[in-house]
């Protein structure tokens, strides 16, 4: 396992995505979010999909320079089309807008559809929470990014569907990030690379059979992952579906949408203003009671006191930005490889050991 700086693998995900023909705002903003998501130890969501990204622009699924289109602008309520674009910059611009607007109107929902992937979707509660405002953010994939089978199904129908949300604290966002999947795609093929076992209880094979091996679901006929707590994850990534699917015109998973074929990343946002409801300082001072008194649990056990969502997060980010972030050998060849191909040689931004 490699450890490499954060800001050399930021550099290096600038210069293929400029490559690839972003404009160097736009390339910054894609390579910022991935490397925030492997400091916050999701590495499922981080420089492992710059391959990826890569491979769908060559192919035309995702568009480089795009921004949002407002479609419908009823005050509290936007309709927002990401013209494919690459989903680090729409998210982003989408929720800035969010936050002008729920400054005036107190609550404001944003419809995201038509985005390319969107990446970590606590990025965004993190945005909105640094402004200052709670948010719930319902995230579904239509195109080929159908993965999970429903309870009690036993093929590929809904995608991983995440649901995020935050809070600002006096210590920072509070951020719930969730896929409704009992585990995300990324990890599997970050399971695979490092030839890792799955966690029994993720995934089922092409047969319907339960299966801890990586290739299987990835074979022909594909596996499927499981939802998170059978009808209950089931059931909440339904609701992505129709919330951040059906409601924002994006398509819930559906193999007829004429999205099919490429990866759509659509999202229900929902920001408040604590201000109109029950006032900034009540807000601030009731959050700071809730955390002391949820983190006050005598701990099943010592070694694991209570932490609260986004901790984790926090303190894997405070670690590694100072020892770097691990990179195995398999996701390094794939990200050499995808350099390569665009005219970008590695080693003008990373130095291996
Ligand atoms: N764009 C997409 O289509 C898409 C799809 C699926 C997942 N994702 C992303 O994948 C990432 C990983 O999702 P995941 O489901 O594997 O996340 P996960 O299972 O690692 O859960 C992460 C969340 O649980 C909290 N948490 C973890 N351990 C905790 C503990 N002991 N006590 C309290 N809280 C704890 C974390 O703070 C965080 O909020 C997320 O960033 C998600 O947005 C994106």
């Amino acid at each position: 396992m490699n450890l490499i700086n954060s800001n050399s693998l930021a550099n290096l995900g600038c210069a293929i995505f400029q490559a690839t023909g972003s404009e160097k705002a736009e390339a910054t903003i894609i390579s910022n979010h991935l490397v925030e998501a492997n400091l916050a130890g999701h590495d499922s969501h981080g420089i492992v999909r710059i391959a990826k990204y890569v491979h769908w622009q060559r192919r035309g699924e995702v568009l480089p320079n795009q921004h949002i289109k407002v479609v419908r602008d009823k005050g509290a309520a936007l309709l927002i089309d990401g013209q494919f674009g690459y989903g680090q910059v729409i998210g982003l611009e989408a929720m800035q807008m969010l936050i002008d607007r729920v400054k005036n109107t107190g609550f404001a929902v944003a419809a995201i559809r038509n985005s390319a992937h969107l990446g970590r979707i606590g990025a965004w509660a993190e945005q909105l929470a640094n402004a200052g405002f709670p948010s719930f953010h319902f995230v579904n994939t239509s195109g080929y990014g159908i993965l999970v089978a429903p309870h009690g199904g036993s093929d590929r129908r809904l995608s991983a569907n995440p649901v995020a949300a935050g809070t600002p604290s006096a210590n920072g966002p509070l951020v719930l990030d969730i896929a409704t999947s009992v585990i995300a795609e990324g990890k599997i093929q970050m399971m695979r690379n490092k030839h890792q076992l799955l966690p029994p209880g993720s995934v089922i094979d092409g047969n319907g059979k339960p299966t801890t091996d990586p290739d299987s679901f990835y074979a022909d006929p594909p596996g499927a992952i499981l939802p998170f707590g059978g009808h209950k994850g089931s059931g909440l990534s339904f609701f992505c579906e129709v919330l951040a699917g059906s409601l924002t015109g994006g398509f819930a998973s559906n193999s007829k949408s004429p999205t099919a074929g490429r990866l759509v990343n659509n999202m229900l946002s929902i920001a408040f203003d604590p201000a109109y409801f029950s006032g900034t300082d009540f807000f601030a001072s009731d959050i700071e009671q809730l955390i002391k008194w949820t983190t006050a649990s005598p701990p099943l056990d010592p070694e694991n006191p209570v932490i609260l969502p986004g901790e984790l997060e926090d303190r894997i980010r405070a670690e590694r930005r100072v020892s770097g972030i691990p990179v195995d050998p398999e996701t390094w060849a794939q990200l050499e490889s995808a350099a390569l191909e665009v005219g970008v040689n590695t080693s003008d931004y990373v130095k291996l050991d």
